[in-house]
């Protein structure tokens, strides 16, 4: 309720947590693209992870531009490497296409999605560190641009699988290395140690790496391309990523003066920071292209060596503030807590089979009331799910109107990478439909799952 009674002017959207093209009405409904979320709720159900396609083609022409762009001043060039494992189907792959990317994938299922989609074989990677011999196989195939490898083992195994295939020397399956630099950046920090303790890669230390890009120029069907590295996620400055380039070019000068060898190619991975509430801050794209680029061209010109072909792998920062997830709120309870206080738990019809990433990693969303504004009045409140657990928890704590009501609509935004992509069916829940937006009109892009498809895997 509001204090006067009278109509409430609704808080204006924070521009970069939301997709741009969200609005809002006098009343305070959410649009997207055009599209009231009231309509959007009718026509597709709730929960549904709504995904504004323009936003996501600008992001995709924004990394490519911009990495392009400051590349270009220090004579490289740049692939653009969509990371499939924040949000892939079939329409997302061919969208990343259009606008100029490529795609990463790290299983046979990826994989398989992009190839459905028609992206060629050429223009997608493979990584994973314990990819099965099906899946090497099946890239090997596809022809893939680039098959990652992880380990001293999986380069024999590379290397042998391309020969079943009758790869030879003049018809080499190309392949990096995927390196350990002991960078570890994610938030605001990073660390550099001199050991690791993580499943991927080949580490820097005791020259390991340096003999695994040795290992494949020894194997005659496989190409060496490069070096490549990922070093973490929702990194929010240029500096690890500055840190952990200078290392892989001090590597590539190594390889050389070893071997003669000059690594055509460096992956420097993804990890780009969004915002996930409107107190933080995205990248600035252009300005991180910038900064890495210029550090990039500066180690060359002091080890006196030219600039490699760069590739990026951006995820989430492509993908991530493009979504919103719709949950129609059921149960309002008021909790009475020890200290006397109340707080009021909004159960919504999703959760985390459709957003673990609270749980797992103690993310933090906003949301906002979808159908209306609300009163000015809040509530501390709680925005749980629908699944037989406790931490079963969308937003721990959030002012929200304090007539919020069962058969509202409450939108969480920045739900894009690793919201469908991480979905499960615990509980037998199922899965939200994705749908695409763009001027005015919305199509499913995968739908949602049903019961059919549930009882579809359970041959009794
Ligand atoms: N390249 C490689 C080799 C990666 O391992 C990853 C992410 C990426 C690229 C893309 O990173 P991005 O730009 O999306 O940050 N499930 C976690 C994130 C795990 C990321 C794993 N690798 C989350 O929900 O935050």
């Amino acid at each position: 309720m509001s204090a006067t009674g009278a109509p409430q002017v609704p808080a204006p959207l924070d521009q970069h947590v939301w997709p741009t093209s969200a609005d809002l009405t006098p009343a305070g409904e959410l649009v997207l693209a055009g599209l009231p979320a009231t309509d959007l709720a009718r026509d597709f159900g709730t929960p549904a992870f709504v995904m504004d396609e323009k936003h996501f083609r600008d992001r995709a022409r924004l990394f490519r531009d911009s990495f392009t762009e400051a590349f270009a001043a220090v004579g490289a060039e740049v692939d653009v490497y969509y990371a499939g494992k924040s949000f892939l189907s079939v329409a997302v792959a061919r969208w990343a296409r259009e606008e100029g990317l490529r795609v990463d994938t790290c299983t046979g299922g990826e994989l398989a999605v992009a190839l459905r989609a028609g992206v060629p074989g050429a223009e997608i990677g493979l990584h994973g560190n314990n990819k099965s011999d099906a899946e090497i196989s099946r890239a090997i195939e596809a022809g893939v641009g680039r098959v990652v490898v992880d380990s001293f083992a999986e380069i024999d195994r590379v290397a042998e699988l391309a020969r079943d295939a009758g790869r030879d020397s003049s018809t080499r399956v190309p392949v990096m290395v995927r390196v350990t630099t002991g960078i570890h950046a994610g938030g605001h920090e990073f660390i550099s140690t001199a050991h690791e303790d993580q499943k991927f890669g080949v580490s820097l230390t005791g020259g390991q790496a340096l003999a695994a890009l040795r290992a494949v120029l020894d194997h005659p069907e496989l190409e060496l391309l490069g070096a490549h590295t990922h070093i973490g996620s929702q990194i929010q400055d240029a500096a690890a990523f500055e840190a952990n380039a200078r290392k892989m070019l001090a590597l590539r000068a190594d390889l050389e003066t070893e071997t003669g060898y000059l690594l055509p190619e460096l992956d420097l991975g993804g990890g780009y920071g969004i915002a996930y509430v409107p107190s933080e801050t995205p990248i600035d794209v252009a300005a991180l292209a910038r900064d890495l680029a210029g550090a990039v061209g500066a180690v060359c010109a002091e080890l006196g060596t030219t600039v490699p072909r760069i590739s990026i792998e951006p995820g989430r920062s492509v993908v991530g503030s493009t979504t919103v997830t719709l949950y129609t709120v059921g149960v309002v309870k008021p909790v009475t807590l020890d200290d006397g206080s109340v707080r009021t738990y909004v159960s919504v019809d999703g959760g985390m089979s459709d957003n673990i990433r609270p749980a797992l990693y103690g993310a933090e969303y906003t949301a906002r009331l979808a159908n209306r504004s609300g009163s000015a009045e809040t509530v501390r409140a709680r925005v749980v799910g629908k699944h037989c657990e406790s931490g079963d928890i969308v937003i721990s704590d959030i002012e929200l109107p304090s007539d919020v009501t069962p058969g509202d609509l409450l939108a969480v935004p920045a739900t894009g990478a690793y919201g469908r992509s991480m979905a499960s069916n615990y509980n037998h829940v199922l899965r939200p439909p994705v749908v695409a937006v763009a001027d005015g009109a919305a199509r499913v892009i995968v739908r949602r799952e049903t019961e059919d498809d549930l009882l579809a895997l359970d041959v009794g």
